[in-house]
């Protein structure tokens, strides 16, 4: 088991990785000496697929345990879902403060995240992430939220979890495309900060792709060390650090924006191929070595990734860029890398650039 201190004064965690640190958690538990039940938040497809893991745990919590169970899915992080989940909450821990733990992927985490920040002004909460995605990423910095038909993540709260567990067993039955969605923000860590762990990844990606557990722990560590460096310093995205993790995210969410977040691509996917995008841009920039996109193209490629967007074309795509609340104000920022492990944030780039290497790939 390997750990990572995240420092935030009084707010200080630490981020357990490895196989069975599922099992810390009701030492966890005992250790916040709370007295009140525990909630389980997770979603129908997690409680079947990490019923055998959970049990034994389940049997040495230290207090009253139950499970809500929401749908799988984006649809869960909505104000119906988190209206259902407080409403069961309330009802079954009456007047005693409850323990929230998230067990799942992202979704279930910004959803239970959110309950836990906001049920009684505030009641301690544990990230327990079971994808890739959530583990590297979305279960560390303490973002959690929900949508409205407006936009995505459009309501919530920063609030920090007492401890993430990243346990590598669950993600022995996550599926292919759910290990390629993760290995999305996984490249992006790499390319932003850590060289070692690009070069290790173009080593193993075959590895990876068929779940290799030991390969999967030390990137699940290495990343979750970056994310957790970043955090620290600007815990609450207001000194332009946490902005480097939306490197191939501006161009990526213009793609799946234009795609309606139809299933015509995934996250990881419209992530990919921002960050492709953004190679070129740098390129052109003279900012690039061609050697080093082409390192970034043949990885993403070897992941699985599609080098097309397909079924939308390069006119949504702009408008939804387009539509970005900074590009209007009049100057338009990407992170773009200046080689792998490095990045630089850009501003006001040629509308007339970010058209010319999209079309290369509409
Ligand atoms: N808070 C943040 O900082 C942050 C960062 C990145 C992403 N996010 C959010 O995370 C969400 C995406 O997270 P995600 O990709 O984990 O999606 P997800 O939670 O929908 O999980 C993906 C699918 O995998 C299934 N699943 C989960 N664990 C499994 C397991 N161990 N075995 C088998 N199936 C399993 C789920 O039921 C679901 O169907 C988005 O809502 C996004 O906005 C938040
Ligand atoms: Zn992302």
């Amino acid at each position: 088991m390997k750990s990572i201190k995240l420092n935030l004064g009084k707010r200080s965690y630490k981020i357990l990785v490895g196989q069975g640190v599922i099992k810390e958690l009701p030492g966890v538990i005992k250790s916040l000496k709370f007295q009140g039940p525990i909630v389980i938040i997770t979603d129908k497809t997690v409680a079947k697929k990490t019923g055998r893991i959970m049990t034994p745990v389940l049997k040495r919590m230290p207090n009253e345990s139950f499970y809500v169970i929401v749908p799988p899915q984006e649809g869960s992080k909505s104000i119906e879902v988190f209206q259902e989940t407080i409403h069961k909450i309330s009802k079954t821990t009456k007047t005693h403060r409850p323990v929230i733990v998230a067990l799942g992927g992202g979704v279930v985490g910004d959803l239970a995240g959110f309950v836990a920040a906001t049920y009684r002004r505030g009641v301690p909460f544990i990230q327990v992430p079971t994808t890739l995605l959530s583990q590297v990423d979305s279960a560390i910095g303490g973002k959690t939220g929900i949508d409205l038909p407006d936009a995505k993540n459009l309501v919530g709260a920063f609030y920090q979890p007492k401890i993430v567990l990243s346990d590598l067993d669950f993600l022995k039955t996550l599926p292919r495309t759910q290990i390629r969605n993760g290995l999305g923000e996984v490249i992006k860590y790499a390319i932003i900060r850590n060289k070692g762990l690009f070069e290790y990844l173009e080593k193993n990606i075959g590895k990876i792709l068929s779940s290799d557990i030991s390969i999967l722990e030390k990137i699940v560590y290495e990343c979750a060390a970056v994310k957790a460096d970043i955090v620290e310093k600007d815990e609450l995205d207001t000194r332009d650090l946490r902005i480097a993790l939306n490197f191939g995210h501006t161009l990526g969410h213009a793609i799946e924006a234009a795609s309606g977040y139809s299933n015509l691509l995934s996250h990881g996917e419209a992530v990919a191929m921002g960050m492709v995008l953004a190679g070129e841009i740098a390129l052109r920039l003279d900012m690039l070595k061609e050697s080093e996109l082409n390192r970034i193209k043949s990885l993403v490629k070897q992941s699985g990734f599609s080098m097309k967007i397909k079924g939308i074309t390069l006119k949504t795509i702009m408008n939804s860029y387009g539509y970005d609340k900074k590009f209007i104000a009049g100057s338009n920022r990407l992170v773009l890398p200046k080689s792998i492990g490095k990045i630089e944030i850009i501003e006001d780039i040629p509308l007339i650039l970010i058209r010319t290497v999209l079309r290369k790939y509409v």
